[in-house]
């Protein structure tokens, strides 16, 4: 390959340019694929707290399934119950918790938390809890304990009367677990206890979080995000935005405030939302993000229609004035008065997701598309832009001439496999400079089938991110960079997979209780976004007119390749290189499919080196088979 880099700036690089997408959870559509299992990105994943099922949201009293990560310890007698009041109106479920007549030793119960606990020496846990008996009055002791029994932190407490009272609890581990077989454990003094009825609420662990702050974020994953410097935070969808009804729609309201008064929802596919991480909780993590999407009254079970529109769009008005409004407004005073006075930057609003305007090969049924187009875009364009003149929209359908006001922006999404995204790192090239823009909302490698990239795993599917898959994401990037003037915003989809129970794959983040798996994509997106440049500057070939799969900086193909780089500039002749998909790899066979897994997470890093040339306007560089290459060189 000849490239030659020239003094010419075309454009500016947007500060938008990378980001994520957010989902509370993951999932495959039902409607789609109808796999019912979850990954668990919030809560369980992002979202610090530890105990699952923490206030038996979106279960049904009575049921095993109302247990779900809870278990009896020492004989107790467990049920979800909403007989008795709960601890608030919007929690209205509780722990019943029955001691057998004869008992002797402490009696109680566990948490088993996200598919184990980390218990981590030097740190302190700080838990609360609801707790009311008619008839107990003596101690509960609180632990976090292997599962087969050894304590590694506990508290005594009291104060249980018949009316719900809330205990508070520090936990500080003298030794760290071995591994995350661990539980929270509640026990009663059996003697006292014996034959009566203790109920709980409301249960609450957390680890230090990111920042210190109250009922935040896990470190680690928010390091891990955060170390890619993110420029856009879309959320909270997704589909989980959209709701299975307009019911079960995300209702930002029902996410602020104590979380006493949040009741959470069953999320889009069946799944209990905790909604701890709600809306204020979003903004404070991506403050200086600037991007918030709403919900457009299109639901994937359901739809509006035109009558009673108005509630949403005022809703959605409440939301923007909860947002950014000053504390002389109704809902900036609310958001004062939950700790937060000062309003938040907000710049782009998103009306609804993959809202397709009824083309040929869209998944949806064409009315929920021509209805888009029909009413719902302008509806909320036209209301919010006549109160927020400044606000940018997106629409989210294929660019359409069907829509009114016409589109500036579209959010678009694509999911297939590396094949389509090498094809594809031309496809801006030739887009018409005609002022509308691109957010490329949610892309990845899923799959290695071609005719159903998101088929089942057993197809062909990706369970990580492949170093193949993440040079094709790269050579598609180079593209959007290039193409910044049109694609002012990208974000690879989705972000976080709990490997103990997911769906959706790949994800550029893996994890379980105590680990993470950063993927090769993941270091392709923090390559790209932590170099990334101010101003594109004319690249000679322009095009895809090379024989060779070396797409400016990724090489897909799996031989080394030379890239003769000319410079339309002097330079000291000394120039740094940070490569994924290293030498020691390559050739090897099957290094093309290798990816981080939890077996062997850092298979594949990026490995830093520099080197220096004699003429100081070209060099060779030797890309290596499957890489991707971040090159810096100064200009004198
Ligand atoms: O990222 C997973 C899902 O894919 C999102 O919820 C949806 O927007 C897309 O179809």
């Amino acid at each position: 390959l000849n490239l030659r880099i020239t003094n010419n700036i075309t454009h500016e690089i947007p500060s938008t340019l990378y980001g994520y997408m957010w989902e509370i959870v993951l999932h495959a559509g039902i409607w789609i694929w109808n796999i019912n299992v979850d990954s668990f990105s919030g809560d369980g994943g992002l979202y610090a707290e530890l105990l699952q099922n923490r206030a038996f949201q979106g279960v049904i009293p009575g049921t095993q399934n109302a247990l779900n990560a809870w278990q009896s310890y020492n004989g107790a007698r467990l049920s979800v119950t909403s007989k008795t009041d709960g601890i608030s109106a919007a929690l209205p479920n509780s722990l019943q918790v029955q001691i057998p007549k004869v008992i002797s030793g402490p009696i109680g119960f566990e948490n088993t938390g996200y598919w184990g606990i980390k218990v981590q020496e030097g740190w302190t846990y700080n838990g609360s809890f609801y707790v009311k008996s008619d008839t107990y009055a003596s101690s509960i002791t609180v632990s976090l304990k292997s599962s087969r029994g050894t304590v590694f932190a506990s508290q005594t407490l009291t104060g249980v009367s018949s009316s719900w009272n809330k205990l508070a609890f520090e936990l500080s581990p003298i030794t760290s677990a071995a591994n995350d077989d661990n539980v929270f454990n509640v026990a009663l003094d059996g003697e006292a206890a014996a034959g009566q009825t203790v109920y709980f609420g409301l249960f609450s662990l957390f680890p230090p979080t990111y920042n210190g702050r109250p009922n935040g974020m896990r470190i680690d994953l928010a390091e891990a995000m955060a170390a890619t410097n993110p420029t856009v935070w879309r959320f909270p969808g997704g589909n989980n935005l959209e709701g299975d009804s307009i019911d079960t729609r995300w209702k930002w309201n029902e996410t602020i405030g104590p979380l006493e008064d949040r009741p959470g929802r069953i999320g889009t596919w069946s799944y209990p939302n905790t909604d701890g991480l709600g809306l204020l909780e979003y903004l404070n993590w991506a403050e200086d993000l600037g991007a918030v999407r709403v919900w457009d009254g299109i639901a994937l079970g359901n739809y509006t229609t035109l009558d009673g529109f108005t509630a949403y769009i005022d809703d959605v008005l409440n939301e923007i004035e909860f947002i950014t409004g000053n504390t002389s407004t109704k809902w900036g005073q609310v958001r004062a008065s939950l700790g937060r006075e000062e309003p938040y930057a907000l710049r782009f609003i998103e009306i609804g997701n993959e809202d397709q305007v009824a083309l040929a090969g869209s998944t949806r049924p064409a009315f929920f598309c021509s209805k888009y187009a029909a009413y719902r875009w302008s509806a909320f364009v036209n209301a919010i832009g006549a109160e927020y003149p400044e606000m940018q929209f997106l629409a989210t359908s294929l660019p359409s001439l069907a829509l009114d006001p016409p589109y500036k922006r579209i959010d678009f999404h694509q999911y297939d496999t590396a094949t389509f995204f090498e094809t594809f790192a031309f496809f801006f090239d030739s887009y018409p400079r005609n002022s509308t823009r691109w957010f490329v909302g949610e892309y990845a490698v899923t799959s290695t089938n071609e005719t159903n990239p998101l088929a089942l795993l057993t197809q062909g599917r990706l369970l990580y991110p492949t170093l193949a898959g993440s040079t094709a994401e790269a050579a598609f990037m180079t593209g959007m960079e290039r193409n910044s003037d049109v694609v002012f915003a990208s974000a690879y989809a989705p972000s976080l997979q709990h490997l103990k129970n997911y769906q959706w794959t790949p994800n550029i983040i893996s994890f379980d209780a105590s680990h993470i798996v950063k993927s090769t994509s993941y270091y392709v997106q923090q390559m790209f976004s932590t170099n990334r440049g101010t101003h594109v500057l004319t690249t000679s070939p322009t095009s895809d007119n090379n024989s060779v799969p070396l797409y400016w900086v990724s090489n897909t193909g799996p031989d080394d390749l030379v890239g003769n780089i000319v410079l339309d500039f002097a330079t000291p002749g000394y120039a740094t290189a940070i490569s994924l998909g290293t030498p020691a790899l390559s050739p090897i066979t099957g290094s093309f499919n290798i990816s981080n897994t939890i077996e062997e997470p850092e298979q594949i890093t990026p490995v830093a080196s520099s080197f220096t040339f004699q003429d100081p306007t070209r060099f060779n560089y030797t890309f290596p088979a499957t890489s991707v290459t971040v090159l810096a060189v100064q200009s004198i």
